[in-house]
């Protein structure tokens, strides 16, 4: 017999090889410490490139429940985008309503101030019966956003103690080169789990699970004789948390009749290694059978990138026992109703797939919180688990 392989606790020494503790998913004063000690300082994808707001006035709105804050982003008529605290400086009130849209300006309906696309106010009704008011003064309440790679990030912080570029680490490198330039929303999905935030983002930091819970939509597309258990063939994990998977194809995958149709017109979730377009920013050519790359930027929001598309998706804890799965699909601009049909393929795909992850989440939390088990045992594979725990568990302390 041969002896086991344990390359990646090897490359990654520090990070141990015992069973870890369950009660940092468990503890809702560890979520507070959480909230305190990360959430209020990380950078955020807020799941949006700048391409989906291209005019003056295109604005969304996102709730961010783990600050309390209701987010307004929007385009000025100088071109750059802002984000405000959704919130009437006059008294408070909620602006804007509405998920997204276009508009010339905010009007709150409480008292009717206005504020132009810049966030400036612009008008107070009744001004003469105020107290030296400066209007300069009382702009929306900004919050700090940048943009990477077109993709829009925001901060709650008051001086984020880091720029978004060096959060992002190796991703200024490996990630970079990828074309997202060339994609564009083709949809999105957003599911409520009643379980911790890190139980809900374990389900998608190892290839273990998938000869199991994606049997029947993946009997063969990550998994055949030659890798039966779905080993990760490259991973690499940042001192800063963020952390990149390659997920495996299987060279023997069948293309189903429907897939073979989609794969025909556009790059699929599931074509396996069938793809030969070159893929800059990814570790096509350098991991074995490539499928596609996970790629994780701490705390919870994920870049993950294949043959010409991606899909970023965010694991949002909203309390302790809490999160929101969220994720939107980026493909090429389609020109043809096949290609179209193509996407429509990959995107049903990929909800099953999330869909199974996430049946496994609450029964697993369930066990948690009853203490049926205290401690996770976590294989090689599991690497990446193993070193969120580590990462949350170093900054809560610190
Ligand atoms: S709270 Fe907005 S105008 Fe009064
Ligand atoms: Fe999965």
């Amino acid at each position: 017999m041969n002896a086991p392989k344990h390359t990646y606790a090897e490359m990654y020494p520090e990070l141990g090889t015992g069973p870890v503790s369950t009660e940092s998913a468990v503890s809702k004063e560890f979520f507070e410490q959480e909230r305190e000690k990360i959430f209020r300082h990380q950078w955020f994808s807020l799941l949006k490139r700048d391409s989906d707001i291209p005019n003056p006035g295109d604005y969304f709105v996102r709730e961010i429940e783990i600050v309390g804050v209701s987010v307004l982003v929007i385009r000025g008529d100088d071109n750059q985008i802002r984000a405000f605290h959704n919130s009437c400086t006059h008294r408070g009130n909620r602006l804007v309503h509405d998920d997204r849209g276009c508009t010339v300006g905010m009007q709150c309906d409480f008292h009717g101030w206005t504020y132009d696309r810049q966030g400036e106010l612009a008008y107070v009704t009744d001004e003469e019966q105020f107290y030296d008011l400066d209007k300069s003064e009382l702009g929306m309440p900004k919050i700090h956003l940048d943009i990477w790679r077109g993709f829009l990030f925001v901060n709650f912080d008051e001086m984020p103690d880091q720029s978004l570029e060096t959060a992002m680490g190796d991703f200024n490198q490996d990630l970079s080169p990828f074309a997202f330039d060339d994609l564009e929303c083709i949809g999105r999905y957003r599911y409520q789990v009643d379980a911790n935030w890190k139980t809900t983002m374990n389900a998608f930091q190892e290839g273990y699970h998938v000869a199991f819970v994606h049997k029947r939509s993946a009997p063969d597309a990550f998994t055949g004789d030659d890798n039966p258990y779905c080993h990760i063939p490259k991973i690499k994990l940042q001192d800063n948390g963020n952390q990149s998977l390659a997920v495996p194809a299987a060279p023997e995958h069948k293309l189903s009749p429907t897939e073979e149709l989609a794969f025909k017109f556009g790059s699929t979730f599931t074509q396996g290694i069938g793809n030969t377009e070159i893929c800059p920013g990814t570790w096509q050519g350098e991991a074995e059978n490539w499928g596609f790359d996970l790629n994780i930027i701490f705390p919870f929001s994920r870049i993950n990138v294949g043959a010409g598309w991606c899909y970023v998706d965010a694991f949002w804890p909203i309390a302790q026992d809490k999160t929101i799965y969220e994720l939107a699909y980026y493909f090429p601009k389609p020109v043809k109703p096949s290609q179209m049909i193509s996407q429509e393929f990959s995107k049903i795909v990929l909800r099953d797939l999330s869909r199974e992850d996430l049946a496994t989440n609450e029964v697993t939390h369930s066990a948690l919180m009853a203490r049926s088990i205290d401690k996770l045992q976590l294989s090689d594979q599991e690497i990446a688990v193993r070193h969120l725990y580590k990462t949350v568990t170093a900054r809560v302390a610190g």
